[in-house]
């Protein structure tokens, strides 16, 4: 089914602007999306009617923020088909969401005799995290390459797998040239090697059907801003079988059921609280997880699969505008069935930025730089790319004024 972008348009305030006197067209989606009134309505909404804090106190308002809270915990649960809402943890993001792996499982259960399998795509969040509990355990990581053309290379991710690998830990799509990974196969060969498997979701779960039964893996990590949700959101699903075998992640408030001081010996007991909580201390992004709630439900009215048919649609076009443009080079395959809405691109003799900085001066934003993503762009001998990735709200309108715009800036 086509997307009515008019009407899906009519309900982001921010299209009301102009940038440089020129309608906006905002084309940095990977790096977060804009809202819709729904949500920027059931934040304020928050605030102005049920606003107090979660978990703590027995009065109306407590009650009501803390039913607000756990449902949106439901929403996103049922979102990516967990069947178990206690295998949804909030967190800031997933930077924070990978981190909390890295830190309550990985601190624990990975030794210098371990391998870690990560790839040469990777975003800065899923490997920083990594390099500093290495640093602490000892263990190895290892980077799957990628071919030429982006996509990830299986023969050496499963020359990779072996019984030392602890957890493969991978982007299902990759934020610079859009490739999806199959994490089907992925999860295959590493459970095959008694490995887990974290999938980074920032760039998939936004835009695609993620069903974590169907992929069958141990944990994913997504954002709630990258997908019409406030920022300062995301979520961690974590299967409920490894729950034992992790620590907690940070200390205070929430994630305790009982801190026990003995006066005398002047030592404290602590009890851990149940999971979800036990990995959520202090006071929670609440209303951030309401307008992550309002988020997942605009998207679910709209559909997944419209949502991955709309953005391969405006892809496809792209790729075939972009034939007029003889000085641009794209990063990875064309073959849309291969990737998502997220097209990187140099242009001969300009930097990524000067192209990036021409374009806003027509009201277009795009990103421009290494997208914190610096290994993959030394693969290909590149200091940085510009980058544009779609959403639920870009036409085919914005694409033709884009392109113009790259002949004006090709001449240029
Ligand atoms: C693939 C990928 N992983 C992780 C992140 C980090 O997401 P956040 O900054 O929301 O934590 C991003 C952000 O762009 C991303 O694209």
């Amino acid at each position: 089914m086509s997307l009515n972008t008019s009407k899906i348009r009519a309900d982001f305030p921010i299209f009301h602007r102009k940038i440089n006197h020129n309608p906006l067209i905002y084309f940095d989606n990977a790096a977060t999306t804009q809202k819709p009134k729904q949500v920027i309505e059931s934040i304020k909404n928050f605030y102005e009617k049920h606003n107090a804090n979660v978990h703590r106190a027995v009065y109306t308002l407590s009650q009501e923020a803390t039913e607000l809270y756990e449902n949106a915990r439901e929403q996103i649960a049922k979102f990516i088909n967990s069947k178990n809402t206690a295998e949804v943890i909030f967190t800031r993001g997933t930077t924070e969401a990978i981190n909390l792996i890295a830190y309550s499982w990985g601190l624990r259960n990975l030794t210098q005799d371990d391998e870690i399998l990560i790839s040469e795509m990777e975003h800065h969040s899923n490997i920083v995290p990594w390099k500093i509990i290495s640093k602490i355990n000892g263990f190895a990581i290892k980077y799957a390459r990628i071919n030429d053309d982006g996509t990830l290379n299986y023969e050496d991710f499963t020359n990779k797998v072996s019984n030392k690998t602890k957890i493969v830990s991978i982007s299902q799509v990759s934020n610079v040239n859009g490739i999806i990974n199959d994490i089907k196969k992925i999860g295959k060969i590493a459970h095959e090697n008694n490995s887990l498997v974290l999938v980074d979701g920032a760039q998939s779960v936004p835009h695609m059907k993620v069903d974590v039964k169907e992929l069958d893996i141990d944990f994913l990590a997504f954002s709630g801003h990258k997908m019409l949700g406030p920022t300062g959101i995301g979520a961690l699903y974590c299967k409920k079988e490894h729950f034992e075998n992790m620590g907690p992640f940070q200390g205070g408030g929430e994630m305790i059921k009982e801190v026990n001081f003995d006066r005398k010996t002047q030592h404290s007991k602590i009890i851990w609280n149940l999971p979800p909580w036990k990995f959520e201390a202090g006071t929670p992004n609440i209303s951030g997880s309401i307008g992550f709630m309002e988020a997942v439900k605009y998207l679910d009215r709209i559909g997944m699969d419209n949502v991955r048919t709309h953005e391969k649609k405006l892809t496809e076009y792209t790729f075939d505008c972009l034939k007029e443009c003889k000085k641009i080079t794209i990063n990875g395959p064309q073959d849309t069935s291969l990737k998502s809405g997220i097209i990187a691109f140099n242009i001969q003799g300009l930097s990524s930025h000067d192209v990036a900085l021409f374009a806003d001066n027509f009201g277009i934003m795009i990103r421009s730089g290494y997208h914190c993503a610096q290994p993959l762009h030394q693969v290909f001998d590149l200091r940085s790319s510009a980058r544009i990735s779609f959403y639920i709200y870009n036409t085919f309108e914005e694409i033709d004024r884009f392109v113009e715009v790259l002949k004006e800036i090709e001449q240029f």
